[in-house]
């Protein structure tokens, strides 16, 4: 990412960043605060379902500009250390963290965390993985694994394709016309490849959700963002036609790929005894 401007005013200007940006940076500039496929909603159904409590001692990798981590402050937790390695982003979600001692943003990078074994019970992850190649999220996988403790639980959002036994063909199309539109390598999976990915890193999925795919749909951004949040958000964008464009373009092709499009959020656990953790794999899974 490079200089983003998320203030209020971000409509500003047409710049050829607009053209570039990766389009979840796209949509931050422009003032949107929830990026990940299933709003703000499946999030909280997620949070729920990880059930995070006092003695939680919970790690956000990609937590970006920081919303789930609000919702994360605004409950109970032991902890919460967020790590991505985007610089426009730590500072924005350190802004999220002002004032909370128990809270700390880190540069980091989900293959490698640098955090140390064992250390959180809960790990939370949301539109971070799907931009990941199959041995990475492979590699993400395990290392989420060692970064939990024995009975810790992994919370995930992502994009997800349907149904489970969908064509590898449309698999490839649709991959495609997201990487094209959106300028950042998306491989969403099936909710069965999900799955499969974190039970071949050792985890049991405990709690799936779904929700349409609707991320740059009027309602959505309303729900996500508030009616003040989603006004701001449609001003800047109209008075940007290069963000504009891009964004009406981005709405395209998730609309022309519907049927093959949702969001789905898992949790995993990581069971109490793990005597032998699987070795990492590169499960092939696109
Ligand atoms: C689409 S944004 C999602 C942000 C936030 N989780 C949300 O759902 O609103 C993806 C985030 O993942 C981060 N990210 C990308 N690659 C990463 C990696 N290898 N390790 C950790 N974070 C990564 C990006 O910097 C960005 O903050």
């Amino acid at each position: 990412m490079t200089e983003t401007d998320y203030s209020d005013n971000a409509g500003g200007p047409t710049t050829s960043e607009e053209h570039r940006a990766a389009g979840h940076w796209l949509l931050a500039k422009m003032g949107k605060r929830v990026l990940r496929p299933g709003g703000i909603e499946l999030t909280r159904r997620l949070l729920g379902a990880l059930g995070i409590g006092t003695g939680d001692r919970v790690v956000e990798l990609g937590p970006g500009i920081g919303r789930t981590a609000q919702l994360v402050l605004d409950g109970s937790y032991a902890r919460y250390i967020g790590v991505d390695p985007n610089a426009d982003a730590r500072q924005q979600i350190a802004k999220v963290l002002t004032g909370h001692h128990d809270a700390a943003v880190e540069e980091g990078d989900a293959r490698a965390n640098g955090l140390p074994d064992g250390c959180a019970d809960v790990v939370i992850s949301e539109a971070m993985l799907t931009m990941q190649s199959a041995a990475d999220k492979s590699k993400i996988a395990h290392e989420v694994f060692r970064t939990l403790t024995p009975g810790g639980r992994w919370g995930m959002h992502e994009l997800s394709l349907k149904p489970d036994d969908v064509d590898q063909s449309v698999v490839d199309q649709v991959s495609k016309a997201l990487s094209r539109t959106i300028k950042v390598g998306a491989r969403p999976l099936t909710t069965k490849a999900w799955t499969q990915l974190v039970t071949e890193a050792g985890f049991e999925v405990e709690w799936t959700g779904h929700n349409p795919m609707k991320l740059v749909d009027p309602t959505r951004i309303i729900a996500d963002e508030g009616l003040r949040g989603a006004l701001r958000f449609f001003n800047n964008v109209r008075r940007n036609p290069q963000a504009r464009q891009r964004i009406m373009a981005m709405r395209r092709v998730f609309h022309a790929n519907r049927d093959h499009l949702e969001a789905v959020a898992l949790v995993a656990r990581k069971p109490v005894s793990t005597e032998a953790a699987p070795t990492e794999t590169d499960p092939k899974l696109e």
